[in-house]
């Protein structure tokens, strides 16, 4: 199956971000019931590999915390640009959670992450590059900046592609500050 970990995010806060989903041609928009924050990829994994990630993902401890999601921005550029999301505020300890779940899958045995974390929201995804339009879009979109919203759980999803486009579904939930309750 294949997975991966994330932050859902609250019913209002995505009926927000749904409501953006417009004036850029051919982008292919992300389902609002879709909507979530990734924290790591996981992939294509057996079923002994995926109870070892969610019994170690189970392990972590973490506080919980208050998270904003503000500003916009691309992945790729030019005829590159791969998708368009939402930027998440500096907050350490949504840092130091992605940290603890890094650290959790590698110790399960997975391999690591090769890329630099950069929290987002993927708003829309591209296969060609929709011209002025989006560049209108950011500039437009730069100070959009979301309520503060609790975050008190992190979440294994499994993703499946339907032909309807892809379904993700939570199988596993942790949650964030269980010690300081
Ligand atoms: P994205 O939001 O930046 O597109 C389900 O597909 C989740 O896994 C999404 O959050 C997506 O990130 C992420 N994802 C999909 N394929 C990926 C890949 N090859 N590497 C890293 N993350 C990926």
């Amino acid at each position: 199956m294949r997975l991966f970990v994330a932050l859902p995010l609250p019913d209002d806060l995505r009926a927000r971000l749904a409501g953006l989903a417009r004036g850029v041609p051919r982008a292919r928009w992300v389902a609002p019931e879709n909507l979530h924050l990734s924290l790591r990829f996981i992939g294509e994994v057996d079923e002994a590999q995926a109870r070892d990630a969610n019994a170690a993902l189970a392990q972590i401890s973490a506080p919980a915390f208050t998270l904003n999601l503000a500003g916009a921005g691309l992945f790729g550029a030019g005829e590159k640009v791969r998708s368009l999301w939402v930027g998440v505020e500096k907050c350490a300890e949504l840092s130091r959670l992605h940290g603890k779940i890094e650290r959790a899958l590698q110790r399960s045995g997975l391999p690591p992450e090769g890329r630099k974390f950069k929290a987002h929201v993927t708003l829309a995804r591209f296969k060609s590059n929709p011209g002025a339009k989006l560049h209108d879009y950011l500039v437009h979109h730069a100070l959009f900046r979301s309520a503060p919203f609790a975050v008190h759980e992190f979440v294994l999803f499994s993703s499946f592609l339907s032909h309807s486009g892809a379904i993700y579904r939570p199988e596993a939930s942790y949650a964030l500050g269980r010690l300081e309750a």
